[in-house]
């Protein structure tokens, strides 16, 4: 199959390549001159896709990092680090705001591109890291001595596939692939479409060890879908990020697309239609041309047909970076759906969505929500006398037999999910679940409960709010895309 038409639409412009490369320029020089005056032994360097010609056209954050000597303290680096990137900031008529990772860094709008000025250790190959983000600079150089020019284009091809089939990003959000793990099964496999005819193929576990550090049993990989042991260090799995669920997404889309690809009923043209279509993002046929209101009504109807009762649990979050804040929300609608399951109720699914800055929403989809007055509470064996006599000190004359043991009949605690949910989102039962450490607050004290049904025929009312990226039309389309997500599973795979 020949790309090139793909590959047009990819390749960022001459235009592009030059603003940034000019913007990349600036920043490095300005931070590189203000040392050099300051007398602060740190240097600028250009890493990330656009240091390795592997950034997709109109998608480019500029990553900088400032490396600092090894012997530098954290605190020193941390403070001057930051200084330096705000005068950078400042210099160039950025807009700064600050994030986290493994320690502060920028993010910085400067003329009109997105660009992350991070402090680190300039440490060599071989040598541990300090700070999390240390091996970024190795990384860098490593692609750009052994990723050939025609390669880069077959990374292209791979990231924007990623993208278009929901596998491509390393944030928590969506653990998925990052960009270093592309451009590395790029040089493993040789092209993208040889990375697509692997990946059907692979399994639980996968090992790749490029550098043939031998390392691949470390025990800490053990759990870890794929391990693609980092050529810069052979203790590092670039895959770390990478869950299980995107793995298994990304084997599958390879598989439909090398359907599509192989499929010898279909003649040159509707192969290339149909192939590019992977390359764009989903157009969901069934939701075209709908306002909210209509996808709303179409998700109730959905619902409806499923004959299950879905709850959702809307709180407020306290204001934390996202990275932090969508592991607590996982292992807390993890754990009540858990509780719930304890309870002889039964989950069919469940979900969260999040605009990241004000609200959370659980869902929970149950096949069996609300159950009989009464439940058979087991005692020991009708056998050993003595365990029967110490059962019916306890209950008297309710015990009977049944089988070969002693029970009796009691009244449920929680006829209902919704019931349970109530007992145990407050300050006194909370400790019933497992709950992400700053949302246990606002889940507690905060949160209403109410059937799908009831919130998606009232949307104005729930989202009468806009955030810093989305107005309130923007964030209702994106909660009922994502209900939709709920609904039709898979969609992202398939073209
Ligand atoms: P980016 O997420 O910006 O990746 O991280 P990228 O390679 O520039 O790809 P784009 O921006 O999506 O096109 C910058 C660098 O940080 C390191 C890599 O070295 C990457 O090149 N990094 C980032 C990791 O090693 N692992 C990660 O999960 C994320
Ligand atoms: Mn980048």
């Amino acid at each position: 199959m020949n790309y090139e038409s793909i590959l047009k639409e990819l390749r960022p412009t001459p235009e592009e390549i030059d603003a940034i490369n000019e913007t990349t320029e600036k920043v490095i020089d300005f931070i590189n001159d203000l040392c050099e005056k300051k007398g602060i032994d740190a240097k600028a360097n250009a890493v990330g896709s656009v240091a390795k010609n592997t950034w997709l056209r109109g998608k480019s954050d500029i990553d900088i990092f400032i490396s600092f000597p090894i012997e530098t303290k954290m605190d020193d680096l941390k403070k001057n680090g930051l200084e330096i990137a705000y005068k950078a900031n400042d210099a160039l008529n950025g807009n700064a705001s600050e994030h986290y990772a493994s320690h502060p860094y920028l993010t910085c709008d400067i003329d009109g591109f997105e660009v992350d000025i991070v402090p680190c250790y300039a440490i060599e190959e071989g040598q541990s890291i300090i700070s999390a983000v240390d091996r970024t600079i190795l990384h860098t150089r490593y692609i750009q001595k052994h990723l050939s020019e025609d390669q880069e284009d077959e990374v292209l091809l791979l990231k924007k596939f990623m993208d278009a089939v929901g596998t491509y990003g390393s944030e928590f959000k969506t653990g998925g692939f990052a960009g270093y793990l592309c451009e590395l099964l790029i040089l493993k496999y040789g092209t993208f479409e040889k990375t697509l005819r692997a990946a059907q193929n692979w399994k639980r576990h996968t090992l790749i060890d490029l550098e043939d550090f031998g390392t691949g049993s470390n025990a800490i990989f053990k759990q870890d879908p794929l391990v693609f042991i980092d050529p810069t260090d052979k203790n590092r799995n670039v895959g770390a990020a990478l869950r299980m669920e995107r793995y298994v997404d990304f084997i599958v889309a390879s598989r439909n697309f090398l359907d599509v690809l192989d499929d010898d009923a279909l003649d040159e043209k509707e192969r290339e239609e149909k192939i590019i279509e992977f390359f764009h993002p989903l157009q969901k046929e069934h939701l075209s041309n709908k306002s909210n209101e209509e996808i709303a009504q179409y998700l109730i109807d959905s619902f409806k047909d499923r004959e299950t009762q879905t709850l959702l649990i809307r709180f407020p979050i306290p204001d934390m970076p996202a990275d932090a804040l969508h592991p607590q929300l996982l292992k807390t609608i993890q754990s009540i759906c858990e509780k719930i399951e304890m309870e002889e109720f039964s989950v069919f699914k469940y979900d969260y969505w999040t605009d990241e800055e004000k609200y959370v929403i659980f869902t929970i989809e149950l096949n069996v929500f609300k159950q009989g007055k009464y439940y058979i509470h087991k005692g020991p064996k009708v056998w050993p006398k003595k365990a029967c006599d110490n059962f019916k000190e306890k209950w008297n004359d309710h015990l009977y037999p049944l089988d070969e043991f002693m029970v009796l009949t009691r009244e449920r605690q929680f006829k209902t999910v919704k019931e349970f949910i109530i007992h145990i989102l407050n300050e006194e039962n909370i400790h019933m679940i497992k709950v992400g450490k700053n949302i246990r607050e606002s889940i507690c004290t905060d949160y209403i409960l109410l059937e799908i049904d009831d919130f998606l025929i009232d949307l104005d009312k729930y989202f009468d709010y806009d955030t810093k990226n989305q107005g309130i039309d923007e964030i209702q389309t994106d909660y009922l895309n994502s209900v939709d997500d709920f609904i039709n599973p898979g969609q992202y795979l398939k073209r």
